[in-house]
């Protein structure tokens, strides 16, 4: 059974600390509840906003008039098991990093690298979560969603996802149609590898490891994370800002004839992505205040709440940044959280 709640404060629902009232709130930990919840929305004429963790949200800063869910769903459950795999069936509400750890502590791979990140497990699939090496799509096998239309759940495969760099269908033709209520996931039991990326592959150079286990590869991207990223509990923020943009390899290859260190990423074979931090760095945008957001001093691309942000000034914020980095590198930076 779930309430709902009026005029709720949205700052204690977003890890940027930004908005003003959700209308109407509610919490469930049943899936059987949306069926009722988008009655009680339709009867009201309200539109539904699907909350998870809240870290990855930039919000209205008056009355927001929605019906706000935010989905507690549980579940953990082992749904096959074989020699070389184990497919685990998890709950849209469970903490993200809370899975990882309990898939690390079960020796199961697929995931590790995805460690500290915030947010709930449903909302992983969204912008397809990615870091050091992993995303989301590669271990993800399917998804229970609700389809808000036909008012039934069903299951979409990986491939249904349409998943790319930061980017899937529920960003899209998804959006508002289907809610998501677990994920499986197909953890693999092979011998653990270290992350092919840089700063991963320094920290155990540093430290002389050449085969870590899945324990020692998490406790890695805890600590290079928690030098990049500032602790949301700690400082108002929702992670990377911007996209790291995708241009043709002409492009990269030009700039990185005016600046060596530069270092890019390929994406395919003519397109190569190139990391929006380093861009605002050189544009010398890193730890810049804007009055009541500024950038992160270990991180340009972490745009930070110095308390008292409105969404207005996140905006006005964000064109100043488009603004410099169009200017010096004609590249235009897309943002990465949801302007709901
Ligand atoms: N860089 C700078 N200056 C900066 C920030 C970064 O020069 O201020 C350079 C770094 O030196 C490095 C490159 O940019 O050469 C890439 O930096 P980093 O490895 O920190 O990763 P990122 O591209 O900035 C992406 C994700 C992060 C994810 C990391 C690790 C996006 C938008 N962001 O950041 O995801 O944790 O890779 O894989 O793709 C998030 O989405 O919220 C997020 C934190």
């Amino acid at each position: 059974m779930y309430l709902i709640d009026e005029y709720v404060d949205i700052k204690n629902h977003c890890t940027f600390k930004v908005g003003g009232q959700f209308r109407y709130y509610t919490e469930i930990s049943t899936t059987d509840d949306l069926r009722e919840v988008y009655k009680f929305a339709m009867e009201n004429n309200l539109p539904v906003h699907i909350l998870g963790g809240g870290s990855n949200m930039v919000f209205p800063d008056g009355i927001f008039n929605a019906l706000v869910v935010h989905i507690l769903v549980p579940g953990f459950e082992i749904i096959n098991d074989t020699g070389t795999y184990t497919d685990i069936k998890i709950g849209a509400g469970e903490n993200w990093d809370a899975v990882v750890e309990r898939t690390v502590a079960m020796n199961l791979s697929g995931i590790e690298a995805l460690s500290a990140i915030p947010g709930t497990v449903g909302a992983t699939p969204v912008q397809n979560v990615g870091a050091y090496g992993q995303e989301i799509k590669d271990t993800l096998q399917g998804v229970e969603v609700f389809d808000t239309t036909r008012q039934k759940f069903k299951i979409l495969n990986n491939t249904e996802c349409k998943f790319a760099y930061r980017d899937s269908i529920f960003k899209h033709e998804g959006k508002g149609k289907y809610v998501i209520t677990s994920v499986t996931l197909r953890m693999l039991k092979d011998i653990p590898i270290i992350p092919n990326y840089p700063a991963v592959k320094k920290y155990f150079e540093e430290k002389g490891i050449t085969n870590p286990s899945l324990q020692q590869i998490r406790e890695a991207i805890i600590f290079i994370r928690g030098n990049k990223l500032p602790d949301p509990k700690k400082i108002a923020n929702v992670g990377s800002f911007f996209k790291n943009p995708i241009v043709p390899n002409l492009i990269a290859e030009n700039l990185k004839k005016q600046y060596p260190h530069l270092i890019t990423f390929p994406v395919d074979n003519d397109r190569a992505k190139i990391p929006a931090g380093w861009l605002m760095e050189t544009a010398g945008l890193k730890g810049k205040s804007f009055g009541a957001i500024s950038t992160y001093e270990n991180n340009a691309l972490v745009l930070v709440n110095n308390g008292t942000a409105t969404r207005a000034d996140v905006i006005k914020t964000r064109d100043e940044i488009q603004k410099t980095v169009f200017e010096l590198f004609g590249i235009n930076l897309e943002t990465e959280p949801e302007f709901v």
